[in-house]
Parts: structure tokens; sequence; C-alpha cells
């Protein structure tokens, strides 16, 4: 017979039995369901509510249940539907009446919530270590990326040179913010839902902020009804997982193109890519591949959330059971996307001479070159359909329009004199754009600096 099945005559359909339980899901949450049993077990006897030497009793046979299930030797029943009740049961059998006290003041529903809450903050907090290592692995590229320039792109076209430590350093602010969204879900995360009982709170004196203290929450949830229902701060950790899961897709595609051999821009070490079972010269970056397949998965999960609690009445609801199974997905999915990330990043080689020698197609230098005609009085517009005509005749002698001889461009406007030379030179180019937050060596050195720091001080 279940813990609650005083008023039942019949047990439940047996279909119903391992549709109705969580236990597969919930048992990863074990620690923090002993944690939270603990610590409300101590107010209990702090309030006078139970004694010590119950209280005594239940501490002992939950440390006795921890440890084994830390040495796997545990052995879980499908019919205790989830770990609450594996948990409670157990200690009932082992440790006799003061395991029935355990649960005074107390429903499942502020103890799923103080599980779930605590384990949501050990996910966001372990992410965002990994988050860290992973910019770290960047800045470290970034930094050894030097003086190498590669065309910058939009719509996938050559459009104009930049460094290659600028395009790093652009992933290393998304994971910046992707960090903040950890912590904010950290934050979300860090309230104590326990003593809601419930719905409505209780009749014994329970003392809410000494069960928040023990188990580290910074404030307890201030209204019961809310406590027992909010999943927002699921989502929110599942939205920090998502937009994160999207940065690192981004950041595989390309490097799946730049280890394609139309772009050669970098090898994959042999320990991050994968051989074909039939063509033997095969190297695939499977790994940068699969990232982007899991982003699926994770965005999944978001949406699966989200559309779980659209709709549903205060306060707990059954519908909630299913906001685990996604939310600890997404958190393990994207925790081994960010090492493999952080691996392949880390081994791969970069091939610096064949970006420098794809810097001669597409004109990358036409934006500097309009620029220099109207530094010299002709109105944008008009410099830039001259620089289009000359794209186009670079194009008609198969040439780049850096390639052009001196006459093209004198033929073109009588602006052009011989200095024309420096905006057609690739490392001028760069160099001149000084914006801040712009790809010039000097401010690329400033933005460096400044993603550093944040790194050291997140
Ligand atoms: N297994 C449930 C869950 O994961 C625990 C809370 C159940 N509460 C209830 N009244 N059925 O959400």
């Amino acid at each position: 017979m279940a813990l609650w099945g005083g008023r039942f005559e019949q047990g439940v359909a047996e279909v119903t039995q391992e549709f109705g339980a969580s236990l597969p899901v919930d048992k990863a949450l074990y620690r923090q369901d002993i944690a939270g049993s603990k610590a409300h077990a101590a107010m209990l006897a702090a309030q006078g509510i139970i004694s010590h030497e119950d209280e005594r009793a239940i501490r002992e046979g939950l440390e006795g249940i921890e440890a084994d299930i830390d040495a796997g030797t545990f052995v879980f029943d499908i019919n205790d539907e989830d770990i609450h009740m594996a948990v409670e049961s157990e200690l009932t059998r082992r440790i006799g009446e003061a395991g029935g006290r355990l649960h005074t003041g107390r429903s499942r529903n502020d103890q799923v919530a103080t599980d779930t809450r605590l384990a949501a903050k050990a996910l966001a907090r372990d992410l965002m270590q990994a988050n860290l290592g992973l910019r770290r692995a960047l800045l470290v590229e970034a930094d050894k990326a030097g003086a190498t320039v590669l065309p910058g792109m939009t719509h996938l076209q050559h459009a104009q040179p930049v460094l290659l430590s600028h395009h790093l350093l652009a992933y290393v602010w998304m994971f910046t913010r992707d960090f903040g969204r950890l912590r904010s879900a950290f934050d979300a995360s860090d309230a104590s839902p326990l003593g809601a009982a419930a719905l409505a709170g209780t009749t014994y004196p329970l003392d809410r902020r000494m069960t928040a203290e023990t188990l580290g929450f910074s404030s307890v949830i201030d209204n019961s009804l809310d406590a027992v229902s909010d999943r927002d701060f699921l989502l929110d950790l599942e939205y920090a997982c998502a937009v994160m899961a999207v940065h690192l897709s981004r950041l595989s595609e390309e490097i799946v193109l730049w280890s394609s051999q139309e772009f050669g821009f970098i090898t994959l070490s042999d320990s991050y890519s994968t051989g074909s079972s039939i063509m033997p010269q095969k190297k695939n970056p499977d790994f940068a591949e699969l990232i982007r397949g899991k982003t699926g998965r994770v965005v999944g999960d978001l949406t699966q959330l989200l559309v779980t609690l659209k709709g549903l009445p205060l306060a707990y609801n059954k519908d909630m059971q299913e906001d685990k199974e996604g939310a600890l997905d997404a958190a393990h999915t994207l925790m081994q996307c960010l090492s493999v990330m952080t691996g392949m990043v880390s081994t791969w080689t970069v091939h610096a001479d064949r970006m420098r020698a794809v810097m001669h197609r597409g004109h990358l230098a036409a934006t500097d070159v309009a620029d220099y005609l109207a530094k010299r009085g002709m109105p944008f517009r008009e410099a830039h359909a001259v620089v289009g005509h000359l794209v186009l005749e670079a194009e008609k002698r198969g040439c780049d329009i850096s390639e052009l001889p001196f006459e093209a461009f004198q033929e073109a406007s009588e602006l052009f004199r011989r200095d024309i030379t420096g905006a057609l030179d690739i490392d001028a180019i760069v160099a001149a754009r000084t914006t801040e937050g712009g790809t010039a060596p000097s401010a690329v050195a400033d933005q460096f600096k400044r993603a550093q720091a944040r790194y050291l001080v997140d």
C-alpha cells in the first residue's frame, strides 16, 4: 500500500504504477531529498514539534540510506512512486515510528520543490564552471591567434577582413552573457519553498528561515501557493541552457565549415574527429555536428516545460512531475557539449596561411576603396557605385579588386592616386578599424583585456 493509501480500498491499477512514478528520474535527487529531510527534522526538533531522540533516529536513518544509495546497494521499488516516498518508507522500515514523524508539517509538494531547487542550483553552478572553462580555452586561442586575419563574412560571403582573435572573442562575449543567464537561473532557484506544505502553509510552528538557512537558500518564498507551483526557476535554467546550446551550435557550424576542404581554415585534432567505416580517407567533425544536433534536444526540453506549465491552475498538479526529466537532460547534455567543445577548440590547428591565401577572393577591400573616394570628397553613394563598377571589371578579368592595375582605378575616378594601394592592403584595412569594439589590433587588444577581466571576476 502506498504511503497515502489510507482512504483507498483498492491498490492502483498495475498499468498506472510505472506510469505515475517519477522514481526513475527523481532518484537522481536523493542527496537533495535527504538533505531537505534532515533540515526539516532538525527544525521540527528545535521547535519542539518532535523529540530530539526522534530527530536523531531520523538523521542517522537518513544518513544510512544515503550511504546505501551512494554505494549502489539500495534497492529502489517502483511502487514507492517517487524518491520522497522511497526514502521515507525505507526510513520507517529502518527506524520505526520516528520515521513516520518526519513528514509532520510537510507535503511532497514543498518537498519536491525544495529538492528541485537545490538540484537546479547545483546544476547552474556546475554549468557556470564549465562555461568558464570554455571561455578560458577561447581566450587562449584568441591570444595565440596574434595578427592572423581571415575573411569576415555576411551571408557566408566574403565581406571584410577581420582578426581571428576578434572572431573568437565574439564567441567569448556570447558565452559571457550565457554565464549571466546561468547566474540569474541560480538566483531564481535560491529561495526555499519548504514550509509551504501542500499549498497553504501549516498549523505547526515551523521555522522556515531555519530550514532555508540549513539548506543554503538565501531567502524563503513569500507565498505558499507560489512556493509549490512555481517552476520559473527551471524555465530560467533551461532557457540559459538553450541559448548557450544555440551559441555552441553556431560555433560548431563554423568548425564544420572551417575544417572542410573548401575552407581548410582549421584541422581538428584526431582525438576530436572520427573516420568512416567505408571511406579510408575521411576525417569527420562528428563531435561538432553532434553538439549542433544536441541543441535541438536542449531547445526541445525548454519548449516541453513551457507547454507543460501553460494552463495549470494553482497550486500543485501532477503535470508538474514532468518538469525534472527535461531540466536534467538539458543541463547534462549542455555539460557534455561544453566539455567536448572546450577540448575541441584547445586542440585544433589553425591554418593562418590558408586564411591569408583566400583573402584575395571576394573583393574584401571594396568598402575601403569606396571609403577612400568618400574621404576625398565624393558622396559615399556615388563612391559605392564607382567601386561597384570596379568590382564588375575585376570579375570580368577574373581577378580580385586588389589585383586590378592602377590604370583601371584611374579610369574609374580621377580621385584615385597611387596611395590607393593602402586601401587594398588587408592588414592596413584591418588596422584602420579602430572603432571601440572594431577589429583593429589595438581595439582588439583592449577588447581582449575586457573579456579577460570579465572572465576573472565571473
Ligand atoms: N513525484 C512528484 C513530482 O515529481 C512529487 C510531488 C507529488 N505530489 C503529489 N501531491 N502527488 O512532482
